[in-house]
């Protein structure tokens, strides 16, 4: 029996909103009232003709409505995606939110030289896996430090030496008299898509992917 739920996409809230609403206007994914100002978390909308709706949702939680099926599709950062390795097809660059994974810390000790093997450091960071994962590829023993936010303060407080976290402009790290040590990765979001909503709702996603495809290319040259 066909899906005769409107298709559903999950987008991220915060920072990335801003950047994701004209991607959707140029390729005619219109949702019916402002997400950017709305307190609703489901909002409907219309792309060709047809109803579909918007789940508005933190970026680390679109990974897992996209995995569960109860998003069709959503837009989410390659941290995310990285870090939880949900089960998803990942058909498409947006060429938004584009920022860096850092390895980070209090300038002087930057300065004095990264963490020797065999040697002992606190990590502050919401990316537990990679941040462990880097950690473990030095040979040094990582005490991850989970945090949900503003992960700078957590050098300032002495609470650790290091954090992993997005860097932007820098701005943040400035603020705050942290610098860069090593970058682990460039980072941007990207349109993911549950596989079983591939497989019965193609018709209706594949017409989407392209038209974000055409919407980032158009965006990428102008
Ligand atoms: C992100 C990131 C840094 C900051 C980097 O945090 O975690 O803190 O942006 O940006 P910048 O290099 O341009 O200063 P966000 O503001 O999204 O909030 P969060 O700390 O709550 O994650």
């Amino acid at each position: 029996m066909a899906d005769t739920r409107p298709l559903t996409i999950a987008l991220s809230k915060g920072r990335i909103l801003e950047q994701t609403l004209p991607l959707l206007a140029a390729a005619g994914l219109t949702p019916a009232e402002d997400v950017q100002t709305t307190r609703k978390l489901m909002v409907g909308g219309s792309f060709a003709g047809q109803q579909v709706r918007f789940l508005i949702i933190r970026p680390a939680d679109v990974c897992t409505y996209v995995e569960q099926g109860a998003a069709d599709m959503g837009i989410a950062g390659r941290d995310s995606l990285l870090e939880y390795r949900p089960h998803v097809y990942e058909p498409l660059d947006l060429k938004i939110g584009r920022c860096r994974l850092c390895v980070c810390g209090p300038k002087a000790l930057v300065e004095a030289g990264a963490p020797e093997r065999g040697s002992r450091i606190r990590v502050a960071t919401k990316y537990d896996h990679l941040a462990s994962e880097y950690y473990l590829a030095q040979g040094v023993h990582a005490e991850i430090i989970h945090l949900y936010g503003s992960m700078e303060l957590a050098p300032l407080v002495g609470m650790a030496e290091r954090i992993v976290d997005l860097v932007e402009t820098g701005g943040t790290l400035k603020a705050n008299g942290l610098i860069e040590e090593t970058t682990l990765c460039d980072i941007s979001s990207r349109l993911i898509v549950n596989p079983a909503s591939f497989a019965t709702r193609k018709s209706q996603i594949q017409p989407i992917i392209e038209q974000l495809r055409q919407a980032v290319d158009q965006s990428d040259n102008g």
